[in-house]
């Protein structure tokens, strides 16, 4: 399209707004280019410019091109499956309350839309109720599509409407179906330009489809900022299946992203309220906006403390009052770069800790900054210096905030004495800690010492008590042979005291043993004066040198039986030979014992 063609179409639109009152302006350029084209080839016209000249003289014209441009495609819930969840989710919660429901089908076009909502409230709450809360109103530009919808349709016209539906909703007028009038009376058609005219507000539920898509994103952020201001905190906004919200996101919410059904976000920044109702030209609104923006000004004017803000290029932005009288500002200052200005750097340079606050975006303090007030006093301030971070992340200024702590300066005096005394209790405490730890660890050193002990003792009682057990046993065994020794004793008491010889039993030294009856009537000593006693000692009537060699004789391993008859003297005095036998015990080698037999022979005997 030539440059020439573009300013003859801006002329037409021009002329269609001035003339007719239908501002088109605010449509996309490109269908509606389209539109008007199509239109002005049915007429077999070349330009836009011969076009306008038609429009001029066949003033009937105009409604031939409202009806081309202004699509009125429409039918009764259209995309089912939105209309179904607007239905099974909305609804409900619209009809939950007691009070009055208000409902805007906005480029309702013939209507079917409004109707569909209709039903879908009819059949949530029933006539009475529905006739009793409910109010529907329904818009378009197009004065022609509002007839149709106030006339009625065509059985055709009604075919896709569930036929349950239509029997219950619809009644015949001659030819056509129009909605029941019992019903109809809860409901209000009217013209309405969405570009122009002031939004139905105070409402539930905004049905407002597949009509934004001809504007362009400047247009429809405005009809979507007056529809913000329309809609209540808690109500609806039901678009076109195309229509995405693009341009005023922040102002709406999904419910359901895909079926387009959004809630309003009720608590808008300030920014945003300002631009919204400036956008839906709602003055009284937006001048309350800008009375609460001059509140704030007020506010951080009359704030107790000077604050000195500068903006993201360190333009002086705000000074305010006490700031101004401190470092003797001048109001014409605001605006002028802060660098520029003695306050930056006098008394105190902010130019450093500003350049800081922007690089790092975190704030910070200078401390006890003296500052000389124009009276000449003299006063320590704590100087803030804080980023000031919009929502999106981005550093839109610095604040820089006086604190005089004048006041808590012998405050910080004290603090700081005490600070110095705990500190040093601190440390008194960190050194008995300390010895404490020491005592602690001998301690455990003893008792580990003690525990070792222990277990030594535990040792030995151990040992004790199994050489315990086996002196028992010892014992038991030594008391059987005890038995067994006297058993045996006493057996040979009775073979010595019964036997007519004399019998003694020597040990290994030869000391006296065993020492019967017969020896001691023989020789005249009782047992108890030999028992003990050496026999080569004994001082009886037995030669006992001339047995020595005989009763020794086992000592040198020769023969352990010897036998010989030597003269002796009884103890009657009596001269008697006697027969002496000696047999060594044990081995050889170590013989352990001596058995003597002594025998007195009769006189042949002897002689033998
Ligand atoms: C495609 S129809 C949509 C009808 C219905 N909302 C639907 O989705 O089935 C678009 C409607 O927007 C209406 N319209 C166009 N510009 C308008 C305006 N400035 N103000 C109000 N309605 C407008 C047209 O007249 C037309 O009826």
């Amino acid at each position: 399209m030539t440059l020439e063609a573009g300013n003859d179409f801006e002329r037409l639109i021009e002329y269609l707004r001035d003339a007719r009152g239908f501002d088109f302006t605010g449509y996309k350029r490109a269908s509606l280019m389209r539109r008007v084209a199509h239109r002005r080839t049915e007429l077999g016209i070349d330009t836009f410019r011969a076009y306008h000249d038609y429009l001029q003289v066949h003033p009937d014209e105009f409604v031939t091109l409202f009806n081309k441009i202004l699509i009125n495609v429409t039918e009764f819930f259209r995309d089912p499956a939105a209309w179904d969840l607007l239905r099974d989710e909305l609804v409900p919660r619209i009809v939950a309350g007691s009070g009055e429901i208000r409902i805007w089908s906005a480029g309702t076009s013939s209507g079917e839309e409004a109707y569909s909502a209709a039903i879908l409230f009819c059949e949530a709450l029933g006539e009475a109720s529905f006739l009793d809360r409910v109010k529907i109103y329904a818009t378009d530009v197009d004065e022609e599509a509002l007839s149709k919808a106030r006339a009625g349709y065509s059985a055709k016209e009604l075919e896709s409407l569930d036929p349950e539906l239509r029997e219950r909703y619809f009644e015949h007028q001659g030819e056509r179906f129009v909605f029941r009038a019992a019903l109809r009376r809860g409901m209000i058609f009217g013209r309405h330009d969405l570009t122009q005219d002031a939004p139905i507000s105070r409402l539930d539920l905004l049905i407002c489809r597949n009509t934004l898509i001809y504007f362009t994103a400047e247009t429809q952020g405005r009809i979507l900022a007056r529809f913000h201001y329309a809609l209540n905190d808690d109500g609806y906004l039901f678009l076109g299946r195309a229509e995405m919200l693009l341009t005023n996101a922040a102002l709406f919410t999904p419910v359901d992203m895909k079926e387009r059904l959004f809630t309003k976000v009720a608590r808008l920044q300030l920014r945003e309220r300002l631009m919204v109702l400036a956008q839906s030209g709602n003055a009284e609104a937006s001048n309350s906006i800008a009375r609460q923006l001059r509140v704030r000004e007020l506010a951080t004017e009359g704030a107790p403390f000077p604050q000195i803000v500068v903006d993201a290029m360190g333009v002086l932005v705000s000074a305010n009052q006490p700031a101004r009288e401190l470092f003797d500002v001048p109001q014409i200052d605001v605006g002028r770069a802060l660098k520029d200005l003695q306050v930056s750097y006098n008394p105190v340079d902010l130019r450093t800790p500003i350049d800081r606050v922007t690089r790092d975006r975190q704030p910070t303090t200078l401390h006890s900054v003296e500052i000389k007030h124009g009276d000449g006093t003299r006063a320590i301030f704590d100087v803030h210096v804080r980023p000031l971070i919009d929502e999106d992340g981005s550093l839109v200024g610095t604040a820089v905030n006086f604190f005089d702590v004048s006041h808590l300066t012998h405050l910080r005096a004290d603090v700081e004495r005490l600070r110095q005394e705990l500190q040093s209790g601190k440390e008194e405490l960190e050194t008995t800690n300390e010895e404490l730890q020491s005592a602690v660890e001998e301690l455990e050193t003893t008792n580990e010492e003690l525990q070792s002990t222990n277990e030594e003792l535990e040792t030995l009682n151990e040992e004790l008590e199994s050489t315990n057990a086996e002196l028992e046993s010892i014992n038991t065994d030594l008391r059987h042979r005890t038995d067994e020794v006297e058993r045996l004793n006493t057996l040979l008491l009775a073979i010595t005291g019964n036997i007519e010889l004399g019998a003694a039993v020597l040990d290994g030294s030869f000391r006296v043993q065993v020492w019967n009856e017969r020896a001691a009537d023989l020789w005249g000593v009782r047992s108890d004066e030999v028992l003990g006693s050496s026999f080569f000692d004994l001082d009886i009537g037995l030669p006992a040198d001339q047995l020595r060699a005989m009763i020794q004789a086992g000592t040198g391993g020769r023969p352990l039986r010897g036998e010989l008859v030597v003269v002796a003297t009884t103890r009657r005095g009596r001269q008697i030979h006697c027969r002496v036998i000696a047999h060594t015990l044990g081995n050889g080698e170590h013989p352990t014992g001596v058995v003597l037999v002594m025998e007195e022979l009769k006189p042949e005997e002897s002689r033998r």
